[in-house]
């Protein structure tokens, strides 16, 4: 037996094919389960009491020398050694996690579903826009605080579209879609908006709102209550009250901010509402006049309603986040927290 060893150890030194069926017919011949370590393991069961110690030494520098071999020459084809080992099939398969939707994701797509309902289509528009869009059709005299390079992020001055800038808000996408469509237009624009501010958990240079517009014979600021109404409920459920407060626009006359009953705590008071009882979640109003003439809609025949909803704030209140730093840290420890993909 121990010459035998000896002439298979040195078989395998000598070993060099590198091709891959090569090596993997050299594995089975040693390795393999009716292969020669198995055979020589079982002879070595009936070897005499006084050569086990060094037979088995032996053996065992064999099936290493043989698997030594068989990673060195699968180094040298560039094959990094590991689908030749022996590997356990009994194993049990590795659970794959499944990724979770963002929270904001998640409440972006339950505001455009319940609008959907409702017969609202949606339009996107470009993050990058020029001052018209932006600015100047929505009614913003020249000299707005609002232009102030303090709340908008410049790209650059261009001669033909003057300052081109990081969009404030999705009412851009409203001067678009009045521009191209004639009424009656009900679509709401999802998407993600800058202001210069600084980061705190309260206030962030980028969030995200769904802007929403209703064009069309007769429309008042009643039907904007209750398109309001029926999405807060929706959204939140069939106890939420709203409260419309007087505000300023200048892309809507008379403009207001809607606040929902802060379903955290009920009305009693808490950090969210500030002890209120009630969390501002949008910015709303009739269009204005002008607004409907810059983008070449008549205002004699037709009025509209526009609201502007935040989606960071609604979905603070939804899941009771209280710092908005954490949306965009990418913490999977906060986001495993939410619904998974399958
Ligand atoms: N654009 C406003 C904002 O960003 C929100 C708004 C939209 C207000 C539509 C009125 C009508 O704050």
């Amino acid at each position: 037996m121990k010459e035998k060893i000896e002439q298979y150890l040195r078989e395998v030194g000598q070993y060099s094919e590198t091709g891959a069926e090569q090596v993997e017919a050299f594995r089975i011949r040693f390795l393999g389960k009716k292969g020669l370590l198995n055979d020589m393991f079982e002879e070595f069961k009936k070897a005499a009491p006084t050569d086990k110690k060094e037979l088995g030494q032996m053996l065992n520098t064999l099936k290493s020398s043989v698997q030594d071999k068989i990673n060195s020459l699968k180094i040298n084809t560039g094959d990094k050694g590991h689908h030749l080992e022996l590997n356990d099939l009994t194993l049990p398969v590795d659970f794959t996690e499944a990724g979770t939707r963002h929270p904001i994701s998640i409440v972006r797509n339950q505001i455009t579903e319940i609008f959907a309902r409702m017969g609202y289509t949606v339009a996107e528009g470009p993050e990058i826009e020029d001052d018209w869009h932006n600015f100047t059709a929505l009614n913003f005299p020249p000299d707005h605080p609002a232009r102030d390079m303090q709340d908008t992020f410049f790209v650059e001055h261009n001669k033909i579209h003057g300052d081109i800038a990081l969009r404030t808000h999705t009412s851009s996408v409203q001067v678009r879609t009045m521009e191209n469509n004639a009424p009656p237009i009900r679509q709401i624009f999802p998407g993600r908006v800058y202001r210069n501010e600084a980061i705190s958990a309260r206030a962030h240079c980028m969030f995200h709102q769904v802007e929403g517009l209703y064009i069309d014979k007769g429309v008042s600021f009643a039907d904007l209550k209750q398109a309001l109404l029926v999405f807060a409920r929706e959204m939140f459920g069939g106890e939420t009250q709203i409260r419309l407060r007087p505000s300023y626009f200048p892309f809507t006359e008379p403009s207001a901010e809607m606040d929902i009953s802060c379903n955290i705590c009920g009305g009693k008071g808490c950090n969210i509402c500030k002890g209120t009882g009630w969390v501002e979640v949008l910015g709303c109003g009739m269009v204005d006049p002008n607004v409907l003439e810059n983008c070449g809609i008549d205002s004699k025949i037709y009025s509209g309603f526009a609201f502007g909803i935040g989606i960071e704030r609604m979905t603070m209140v939804k899941y009771r986040i209280n710092d908005l730093r954490l949306y965009f840290e990418n913490d999977v420890r906060f986001l495993q927290q939410f619904e998974p993909v399958y």
